[in-house]
C-alpha cells in the first residue's frame, strides 16, 4: 500500500434525483479516478435532502436511484467505503456536538442559505444548519482530502472554522480538512449559461431518456454570430463541448471556432454524441444495478459498516474530549 492510500478523500453528493453533467464533471468522475491511489469515503447525503422536504417516496427513490448511479460510474465499493449518510447516524450526534461551537454569525455568513431562500425555499433550521451537518461529514471520518464544486468552497470554510474551534477548545481531536476544487471545473455552465444546477432548470442530465438529453443540448444558448465569422469560445456551447474532447480533438474545435462556416447546430448535434456514447456503457451498468435491487442494498450495508467503524473511534474521541458519556 502506498502513503496515499492512507490520504483519506471524502466526499458526498445529494440525491437530487437527477444527475447532471454538472455533479459528474464537478466531483463525482474526480472521486472515481481518486479510488486508484487514495483511501475514498463517499455517501449520498439523504439527510440534507431533506431539508428541503421531498416527499417519502421520491426521497426513497432518489437516494436509491444515487446510488446506481454512482456504482455504475465506476464507484468500487471494495476499494472504496461507499455509503447512505443516514445508515451512519452517528454524524447526527456529531453535528450537534459542532453546533455547540458554532456562532450563528458563522452560519448567517452562509451564502447557500441566502441563495436557497431567494429561489423559494421555505426556511428550517436544517436548511440553516446545513453547513454543520456538512462540517460533521467530513470531520466524523477524519477526512483530509474534500473534492467538491466551487459552489461548496465556503461550506469547507465553515467546516474547517468549526474544526479549529473544537480543538482549541477541547485540545487536538478533529483532523482539519482542505478542498479540492479543480480549476478547469470550477464554474461548469448550464444551458442557458449560469451555473448548472437543477434548481435553475439548465442541466443536461446524463441517465435520461436521449429525447430529454437531445432537447436540452439544442437548447444550449448561442449567440448570432454570422456563419462566416469566427465565433466566440468563451461561451456555454464551447465550455461543454470541451468537457469531452482530448487534446487533438480540442485544438480541432478551436480551430473550427476560429475559421468560418461553424454552424451551432452541427457542434450541438456532435456534442449530443459524444454525450451518448460517453455515457453509454454506464447507462448499461446502471440498468444491471436497476434490476438487481438486492445487490445495491448489500453493497450499501457492507459500506455502512465499515463507515460505522471509523465514525464510532471519531465519536469516542469527540465525546471523551467534551465531557459527553463516561461520566
Ligand atoms: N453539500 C454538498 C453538495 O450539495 C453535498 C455534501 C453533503 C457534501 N455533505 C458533504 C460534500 C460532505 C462534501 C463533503 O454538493
Amino acid at each position: 500500500m502506498s502513503n496515499k492510500r492512507h490520504l483519506r478523500i471524502l466526499s458526498g453528493i445529494q440525491p437530487s434525483g437527477r444527475l447532471h453533467l454538472g455533479n459528474y464533471f464537478g466531483m463525482m468522475s474526480r472521486m472515481i479516478r481518486y479510488q486508484q491511489e487514495s483511501e475514498l469515503f463517499c455517501f449520498i447525503a439523504n439527510y440534507h435532502a431533506l431539508t428541503g422536504l421531498p416527499d417519502r417516496t421520491t426521497l426513497k427513490q432518489n437516494t436509491f436511484n444515487a446510488a446506481c448511479d454512482f456504482l455504475a460510474l465506476g464507484m468500487d465499493p471494495d476499494r472504496s467505503t461507499f455509503w447512505i449518510q443516514s445508515d451512519v447516524p452517528q454524524v447526527t450526534e456529531l453535528t450537534w456536538i459542532l453546533a455547540s461551537m458554532t456562532s450563528v454569525g458563522l452560519m448567517d455568513r452562509s451564502t447557500s442559505y441566502k441563495d436557497k431562500i431567494t429561489q423559494g425555499f421555505k426556511t428550517n433550521m436544517g436548511l440553516f444548519s446545513y453547513p454543520i451537518l456538512m462540517a460533521s461529514d467530513i470531520l466524523c471520518f477524519d477526512s483530509r482530502i474534500v473534492p467538491v464544486g466551487k459552489d461548496q468552497k465556503q461550506h469547507l470554510e465553515i467546516t474547517r472554522d468549526i474544526a479549529n474551534r473544537f480543538n482549541y477548545t477541547y485540545g487536538e481531536t478533529l483532523v482539519i480538512p482542505k478542498p479540492d476544487i479543480e480549476k478547469t471545473t470550477q464554474l461548469l455552465p448550464g444551458i442557458d449559461g449560469q451555473k448548472m444546477s437543477k434548481s435553475y432548470n439548465n442541466i443536461i442530465p446524463i441517465f435520461e431518456d436521449e429525447k430529454v438529453i437531445r432537447k436540452q443540448v439544442m437548447s444550449i444558448v448561442t449567440d448570432n454570430t454570422p456563419i462566416d465569422k469566427p465565433k466566440n469560445k468563451d461561451t456555454p456551447l464551447f465550455s461543454l463541448f470541451s468537457l469531452f474532447l482530448d487534446e487533438s480533438e480540442q485544438k480541432d474545435l478551436e480551430q473550427r471556432y476560429d475559421g468560418s462556416g461553424l454552424r451551432y447546430g452541427d457542434i450541438k448535434m456532435e456534442l449530443f454524441e459524444k454525450i451518448m456514447n460517453y455515457f453509454s456503457p454506464f447507462r448499461a451498468k446502471r440498468d444491471q444495478y436497476f434490476s438487481n435491487k438486492k445487490q445495491v442494498i448489500d453493497i450499501l450495508q457492507f459500506g455502512a459498516e465499515k463507515a460505522n467503524k471509523v465514525a464510532d473511534s471519531v465519536l469516542d474521541r469527540v465525546r471523551s474530549a467534551t465531557g459527553i458519556g463516561k461520566y
